[in-house]
């Protein structure tokens, strides 16, 4: 679609109005209708008196916007359970795993992931995990043969970034898929820096678990997470971080043993965050109005239209200049990333930095190709 005519649907969201916004990779702006769904919550939640809150609407909610999320990620409905945050929903996937007994204690890592993952994963070494985090030489990427070459027959879990945080470097998800299949391990890619940024294929890829949440990209609140988990594996798995919710029938509040959920409900653990569940609906729906491709489209030009300023003006560039390697932010290294991104604040433009890679940039479908343009000219501006 040209850019001309696309509906960028500025006027839904009223943080645009304070400048410019290139944080998707931290936190996405808040839409109208989220004020509107919040008060919903709270007109419901004032009205009930007794626990027909729950038949009427709460309980099926999860479920309401894991299907979102699911078609936003490429998947199936009936494949993803909300979480708290995306750490628990990482925590729920390895308390799947048994590292104790048998040869299969593996779990490969790289040292471009959130630091959950590490210390997750670090948490398990205890409980027999033999951990493997694949280095990355120069901080921004990891050559996709060394992460190949580390999965073995002795390999539980691949468990990387899909996108990562801090260089908006890109594994290919296929490639891992199949490699790990291949040996029998099983693959979970934190997809939080990709859902809602550009296209995912999670059922055809046949990754076995995905995880992320709301806030970023996808314009919801805090504290939804999520956890994709596919399909034909699910009845496979009995998470030991669990709760009533994934019981098979909660409401009977039966003893143990558990009988865990016939669905993807068995994945979640005690009551959820009704409110945040609440701030993601209207977030998801934009974002799927406004469509996946359409928006993997309009990142992949106006990240390359920021690379090229960048490369014209000698910048280090901190991303992997690929479009096939990338995700939807463009890193620039600076002298001193905290001061330059409070100067640019100064000037109404809004983006973060990280250590050891700079000025973290995130041009997201709702900014204009001017607003992309004039915060690279302010910066070339503040650049000594
Ligand atoms: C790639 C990635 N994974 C995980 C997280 C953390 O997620 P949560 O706070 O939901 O555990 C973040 C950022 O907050 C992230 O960028």
């Amino acid at each position: 679609m040209p850019a001309s005519i696309l509906n960028r649907r500025r006027e839904e969201f009223p943080t645009l109005a304070s400048g410019i916004h290139l944080l998707s990779h931290s936190l996405g702006p808040m839409p109208r209708a989220a004020r509107e769904s919040m008060l919903a919550y709270c007109e419901a939640w004032e009205q009930h008196t007794n626990e027909d809150a729950w038949a009427n609407a709460w309980w099926e909610l999860s479920q309401r916007v894991g299907d979102q999320i699911a078609q936003i990620i490429g998947g199936l409905p009936g494949s993803v359970q909300i979480q708290p945050n995306a750490s628990i929903a990482l925590a729920s996937v390895a308390s799947c795993f048994d590292f104790a007994t048998g040869k299969r204690n593996k779990v490969v890592t790289s040292a471009l992931d959130f630091p959950s993952m590490e210390y997750v994963w670090e948490a398990q070494r205890g409980l027999g995990a033999n951990i493997e985090i694949v280095a990355s030489a120069n901080g921004i990427s990891i050559p996709p043969e060394q992460i190949l070459a580390a999965i073995d027959e002795t390999t539980a879990l691949v468990a990387l970034s899909h996108t990562s945080f801090r260089s908006s470097y890109r594994v290919d998800a296929r490639a891992i898929v199949e490699r790990a299949h291949q040996v029998g391990a099983s693959v979970l890619l934190d997809v939080y820096q990709s859902a809602g940024a550009m296209e995912l294929d999670a059922n055809g890829w046949g990754v076995d678990f995905l995880i992320g949440g709301t806030i970023k990209w996808l314009c919801g609140g805090p504290a939804c997470g999520y956890l994709y988990v596919r399909p034909d594996l699910q009845r496979d798995l009995r998470p030991r971080l669990t709760g009533w919710v994934a019981h098979d029938a909660p409401f009977e509040f039966a003893h143990a043993p558990m009988r865990y959920a016939k669905s993807v409900r068995r994945f979640a653990q005690g009551t959820p965050s009704i409110p945040a569940l609440y701030s993601a609906l209207p977030g998801l729906q934009i974002i799927l109005d406004t469509g996946i491709e359409t928006i993997t489209g309009e990142s992949q030009r106006r990240t390359e239209m920021m690379m090229e300023f960048a490369l014209e003006r000698g910048w280090e560039i901190n991303t992997p200049r690929g479009v096939n390697e990338r995700g939807g932010s463009v890193m620039i290294g600076v002298h001193d990333g905290p001061a330059m991104v409070e100067r640019l604040a100064e000037r109404k433009v809004f983006v973060d930095s990280r250590p050891g890679v700079g000025l973290r940039m995130s041009p997201h479908f709702f900014n204009t190709d001017e607003e992309v343009r004039e915060a690279l000219r302010i910066l070339q501006d503040l650049m000594p």
